[in-house]
This record gives C-alpha cells, structure tokens and sequence, in this order.
C-alpha cells in the first residue's frame, strides 16, 4: 500500500494524500494583486491530485515583496483577489494554503530571469530594504537594509497577524508563516545576519524573538481548528551546524508548545557562501530528527521529485508530507504521474478527480 497517497489528518484538515505543492513564487503579480495566472497555476495542481497547495510567499507589507511582481496580502483589496484560486483549489480536492512573508534584506529584488540580483538603488521600481542589522547579504543582492527600530518590529509583527486574518477571511485553510530562507524572520535568528544588542539580538532567546512574538501573535487570530505552519530554516551548512540545529529543534518544541501543528524544514540561507550538499531528498534525515526530537509533524522539499523517493520519505518515516516544488510546475498533474509509478491500490486512485484518475488507473 502506497504511504504517499494515505490521507492526512492536521486539525481539521483532512489532505487526500501526502503530497504537497510547496509556496513556488510566480512573479505575475501586479502591486501585489493576484490575477488569472495564479489562478490557473494552482487551479491546474489542485486538478492534478496533489493534497496541498501552497500559494506562493505572499507579502505582509508592500516593502516585504522580494520583487516589484510577488504578490501581497497587505489589505482586503489583494486578499479578495484569492478568493477565485482558494474556490478552485478547494472545488479540485485540494486544501487551499497561503505563505505569508516579508523578503526583509532580500527584498527589492529583480525576477530570477532578470538578474536574481537587488534592483538599483536609482531605480524607481526598487525601495528601501529593512532588517534586524544593516548587513547586506551580499553576492548579488548587496543593497544595505535599513537597521529596524523597535516601532518597525511591532509594525511588522502586526502586518504578519493582519495578513493571517484577512488570509481566513477568504478562505484559505492552511497558514504557513515564512521563517525561511534568509528573509526577514529567518534574519533575525542568524548570526550571520543579526548583529543587534537590543532585546531582539545576541543570544539565542534574543534572536528567536521576533519570531516567538509573530508566532504567537498570529497563534491568537488564526483558528485553533485549522493547520498553523511553519516553514524554518534549521541549519545553514555554514560549518556550525550542529549549535544551529540544536537550538532550532529547541525552538521548534517551543512553538509546538505554543499552537504550531507542523513544521516545513528547510534550509537558512541566510549567507551566500553555504555549502549546501545538494542532492535528491538530501533534507530527508534532517526533517526526520526534527521530527523525532521536536515531536511535531514535518514535511520538507529539495529534491523529492522522484515518485519512488517522495513515497520512501514517508514509509521511512522522515517526512508526514512531501513538498514537491519543480516537478509540479514541469507537470501539474505529478500526482497522477506518482499514482501510475507506484502503481497504487483502487482505493487511493478514486481519492483522485475522476475524470482524469478513472483513465489513468488502467496499468
Ligand atoms: C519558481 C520557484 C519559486 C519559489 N518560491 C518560493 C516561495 O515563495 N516560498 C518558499 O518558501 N520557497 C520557494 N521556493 C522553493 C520551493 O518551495 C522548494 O523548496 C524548492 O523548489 C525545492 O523543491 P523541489 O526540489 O521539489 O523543486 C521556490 C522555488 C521555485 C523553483
């Protein structure tokens, strides 16, 4: 029996299998306003079996964008822009999620075909970054952040726990708060990027403040019945892994004890220099110590494309739920792919939209 297509419980959601479509940033949004594309786009991978999909980072604040077309959640106006995707996820089986995110230092920035890089400081398109401390990442983003007073980390404390809102209000069912991969929260937990001597840097419970304090601000607005998740760099490959991990499985366990239901393990990126060892489900072990120590439910990305390896993730134990990126937007319809691959039972087939599953299931 397939472990992949086994249904999902978390609260009141209940996933049609494990697979999970991960937040891919889509770069068609105009003023943060969604449109046509995102509906389409999620729409055609919640038709194509997966159990989860995540929309992509999603703005908090118009300066928390990492380009000029990410989309935002920043007032009713762009949060009633969902509402057409959020239906079409749920009409196709699918458990509408929505990121919510600020770019933080990152921020700024031009489409990864345009460059990847921080758009120029006299460029109109571009703005003001801001961040725990006025480092720049570096590399090819190397627009120094404006150092965050005490007034902007509440301001953006609440720009999280507004966008949760209005992210219920229309409708989405599962909340991922953005503290990954080198923006704003995640910035504040590295050294390598907080180098504050205030009450929100330096030690460890210093530097997981922000964090705790919009988790647990956003804990009190979005329901105790629906998922609140995580994503969460947990190490950087920087060479101090080991302190890295320690402190984020602890910290983990605190926002478990504090109302997180799940956890998406990812990586820092908070430094250009990682030496990241890239390679097929490579975050697999690392999900599934988390898993283990922390006690709370994982799920993970990087490589699990493969139907045979996302399927092993979850009969090892690793993983309750696989992010699969790249390969959905290479076809939407992975799941069916997976389904074909694994050759699953009659019964997983018919959790999948007939109309394509009752073809499909012929071996
Ligand atoms: C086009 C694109 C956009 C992405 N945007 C986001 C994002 O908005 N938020 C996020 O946490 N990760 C983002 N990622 C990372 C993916 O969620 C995922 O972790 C990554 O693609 C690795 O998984 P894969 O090997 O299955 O593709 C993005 C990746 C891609 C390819």
């Amino acid at each position: 029996m397939s472990a992949l297509f086994q249904p999902f419980t978390l609260k009141d959601i209940t996933l049609r299998n494990r697979i999970a479509v991960p937040p891919m940033c889509q770069y068609r949004a105009v003023d943060g306003l969604v449109n046509d594309w995102h509906l389409q786009n999620y729409a055609g991978m919640a038709r194509g079996g997966a159990g989860l999909v995540i929309v992509e980072a999603t703005a908090v604040a118009p300066e928390g964008r990492i380009t000029p077309d990410c989309a935002g959640i920043w007032n009713d106006e762009l949060a009633q822009a969902f509402i057409p995707t959020v239906r079409a996820i749920k009409q196709h089986g699918g458990v509408p999620g929505i990121q919510i995110a600020h770019a933080g230092r990152k921020a700024s920035a031009n489409n990864p075909w345009e460059g990847d890089d921080h758009i120029a400081n006299d460029d109109p398109r571009g703005w003001q970054t801001i961040a725990p401390s006025p480092i720049a990442f570096g590399a090819n983003l190397s627009k120094q952040p404006q150092e965050m007073t005490l007034d902007d980390i509440a301001r953006v404390r609440d720009d999280f726990v507004a966008a949760a809102r209005r992210a219920l209000e229309v409708g989405f069912e599962w909340l991922e708060l953005h503290f990954a991969h080198g923006y704003l929260a995640q910035s504040f937990f590295s050294e390598h990027s907080n180098q504050r001597t205030d009450a929100y840097g330096g030690n460890y419970e210093n530097r997981s403040r922000f964090l705790r304090e919009t988790f647990a601000a956003v804990r009190e607005v979005w329901p105790a019945h629906l998922p609140l998740t995580m994503r969460f760099g947990v190490l950087e490959f920087d060479g101090n892994d080991e302190q890295t991990l320690t402190e984020s499985i602890d910290l983990t366990r605190r926002f478990k004890e504090g109302g997180l239901d799940l956890l998406s393990v990812s990586i820092g990126f908070n430094i250009p220099e990682a030496r990241i060892p890239w390679a097929p489900a490579f975050m697999g072990p690392i999900a599934e110590r988390v898993r283990r120590e922390a006690g709370i439910p994982v799920a993970s990305a990087w490589g699990f494309g493969e139907p045979h390896i996302a399927e092993k993730a979850v009969q090892d134990g690793q993983l309750d739920l696989v992010m699969v990126g790249k390969a959905h937007l290479a076809n939407p319809h992975w799941a069916y792919y997976a389904a074909r691959e694994l050759k699953i039972e009659k019964a997983s087939w018919a959790t999948l939209p007939a109309p394509y599953a009752h073809w499909l299931a012929r071996y």
